[in-house]
């Protein structure tokens, strides 16, 4: 997904936006490029490719010396990836970034045409600059230039600008798409996320939609669009710089996989009081939770498999239904949503497009709604009527991993205190399991940890795979659909999940020798079905890696070639180390294969476009 960075102060502010644009490579991105406003100019420079094809272009390129600029890496979504379609986009009056999609930008082009501007681009940005262009010329002023021009574009914005004659000055507004200013002694800042100003800032204004920034080196204001003056809420970072860095591991994947037992000690310890579930510091009224007659869990890719692990737990210990949902089909599909529906929405980012039109719907639909999102302040989480936020700190990897088990254990809490409040469960058996939950989460994914060398060793034995499979029943199916993707995210071996017993009605026929099967087994009540399932696949010639949980390994006899053994913990927690097993799993296969574990291809970490 597109960053956005600028600077304005005294510094040079070249060094300061690749370094910005560097933080921020994470997104996913094909091209990258700055602006810098130097003696009464605006000099841009843009490369398709990495940020060192760009700074290889710069170097070639007269020094640019300016103190003002604007800078952005671009994830392709109208137009190839390519220099003429990388930002910043200019014409003979200003420079302008953009994150997000201009939905109405056609219509746009045909009104600039008629006004005899020409393109260059394929671009729905190119568009949006001489738009402004157009209203720049006409009023000379960039605010007013700005609010006219937030009045024709339909779409989602983040927009970064600088204007000729007001070159010390960095312009921003956005709609659906984040952007946060900071302010300090070095001068003035956007980006697109917190890590590109960590290095400069310790607070930020997250910028609210209809607000214009107006930065410069001495001065930071903000206007709403009749261009009356707003205050915005100062925030503090409260991650440092190691914890946006890899802190030492190779991959910021790896290094969020070992943050695990720290971050659901985190998101589970203050909501935990007298033994029960308790939201009051997400000021949510745990009563209210016993109003819901069913519950459609709505998010994308890993969330939403958060989200079937969630079902799984809340259909057994509330007995309340619960309907998992893709958000990108939800809303398309006119989905039955009744008075008494609870809609919870999962996403780590909080920005994800399709998971924010759910539940944007939702609200239409007068349905109550919940948010479970780790980035605070972020769009799901300030629609929401609650939020609850994971507290896992930034997760870098696109690959999420620390998120999904964060998102997982808050809805074994939310699952907790709709069974108390369902009375389907009593005090002591909720007690029971809160207690165990702190004790033991943590220390059991620290145990699972400790196996990484063993998993290195599995891993060895599936390079080379072109297809794999993962089975598991019931809860064990969900964590398979889950390290699947995981799997084929970040190694490219194309892999599926089957819940074991429907192996036998169709896809089994693809089982030939030496096809690689990952058996999960953590659910005594269905292990012996999945073990003769997994008896099918291996009298097939199949290479079986047993996933298995400590008290079930010797009571059954699994046909296997490599056995990775869950660490013990009561049988209702054991998908918290074992999906911390298959994260790793997933991990050492992208590693051994010498991928780019933390960026894999085509991948971007926050998807904010449908
Ligand atoms: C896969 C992955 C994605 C995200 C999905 C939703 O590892 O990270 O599948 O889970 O794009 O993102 P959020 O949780 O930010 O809404």
């Amino acid at each position: 997904m597109c960053g956005i960075i600028g600077y304005t102060g005294s510094k040079k502010s070249v060094p300061i936006l690749i370094e910005g644009l560097r933080t921020l490579e994470y997104r996913g991105y094909d091209s990258a490029g700055v602006t810098v406003a130097e003696g009464g100019c605006l000099s841009t420079v843009k490369s398709k490719g990495r940020l060192t094809d760009l700074e290889g272009k710069l170097k070639r390129n007269a020094e640019l010396t300016g103190s003002c600029g604007i800078g952005h890496t671009r994830w392709a979504t109208h137009g190839e990836p390519s220099d003429t379609n990388s930002h910043p986009h200019t014409t003979d009056n200003l420079a302008l970034v953009h994150n997000g999609i201009i939905e109405n930008y056609a219509e746009i082009e045909e009104m600039l045409r008629g006004a005899g501007y020409a393109f260059v681009s394929e671009t729905d940005t190119e568009r949006a600059a001489k738009l402004l262009d157009m209203l720049f010329v006409k009023s000379g002023d960039p605010l007013d230039a700005i609010r006219r021009a937030t009045k024709v574009i339909r779409g989602s914005y983040a927009f970064g600008i600088i204007f000729k004659g007001y070159e010390d000055v960095i312009y921003a507004v956005r709609k659906d798409s984040p952007l946060i200013v900071a302010h300090n002694d070095e001068g003035g800042f956007i980006a697109s996320d917190i890590p590109a100003i960590l290095k400069h800032s310790t607070s930020y204004y997250r910028l609210d939609e209809g607000v214009i920034a107006k930065i410069s080196k001495s001065s930071l204001e903000f206007c709403d669009l009749s261009l009356t003056p707003v205050e915005q809420k100062l925030e503090t970072i409260d991650w440092n710089i190691e914890q946006a860095q890899k802190g030492g591991y190779p991959h910021f994947m790896i290094k969020e996989i070992h943050e695990e037992p720290e971050a659901i000690r985190k998101t589970l310890e203050p909501r935990i009081k007298d033994g029960l579930p308790h939201f009051g510091i997400d000021a949510l009224d745990g009563d209210l939770l016993s109003s819901f007659d069913s519950i459609h869990i709505v998010a994308c890719g890993t969330a939403m498999h958060a989200g079937l692990v969630g079902k799984a737990i809340i259909e057994k210990l509330a007995r309340v239904p619960v309907n998992v949902e893709i958000a990108s089909e939800f809303r398309y599909r006119d989905p039955i949503l009744r008075k008494n529906d609870l809609v919870i929405l999962l996403s780590q980012s909080g920005e994800t497009a399709d998971t924010l039109a759910a539940l944007r719907h939702s609200k239409a639909c007068g349905v109550y709604t919940l948010a479970i999102v780790n980035v605070i302040g972020s769009s799901v989480a300030r629609e929401a009527d609650s939020v609850l936020y994971t507290w896992a700190g930034p997760e870098i990897a696109v690959a999420s991993t620390k998120a999904y088990s964060v998102q997982c254990a808050l809805l074994y809490l939310l699952a907790i205190r709709m069974a108390l409040a369902n009375h389907k469960l009593d005090e002591a058996n909720a007690r029971h399991i809160c207690d165990m939950m702190l004790q033991k989460i943590p220390s059991a994914v620290e145990k699972a940890l400790t196996l990484s060398d063993k998993i290195y060793d599995v891993a060895t034995m599936l390079v080379a795979a072109e297809h794999l499979f993962y089975i598991g029943r019931d809860i064990d199916y969900a964590l398979s659909v889950e390290a699947s993707l995981k799997l084929k995210e970040i190694s490219y071996i194309h892999s599926e999940a089957y819940a074991a017993g429907e192996l036998k009605h169709g896809t089994i026929s693809l089982i030939t020798d030496g096809i690689p099967v990952v058996a999960l087994t953590t659910v005594s009540n269905v292990c012996e079905k999945t073990v003769s399932g997994i008896r099918e696949v291996k009298s097939r010639g199949a290479y079986v890696v047993s996933v298995c949980a400590e008290s079930l390994v010797g009571k059954y006899d699994i046909p296997c070639d490599e056995m990775l053994v869950i660490p013990d913990i009561d049988e209702i927690l054991a998908p918290f180390p074992a999906a911390t097993v298959m994260q790793l799993l997933a991990y050492h296969v992208s590693a051994l294969k010498g991928l780019d574990v933390d960026k894999p291809r085509n991948l971007a970490k926050s998807v904010t476009v449908e």
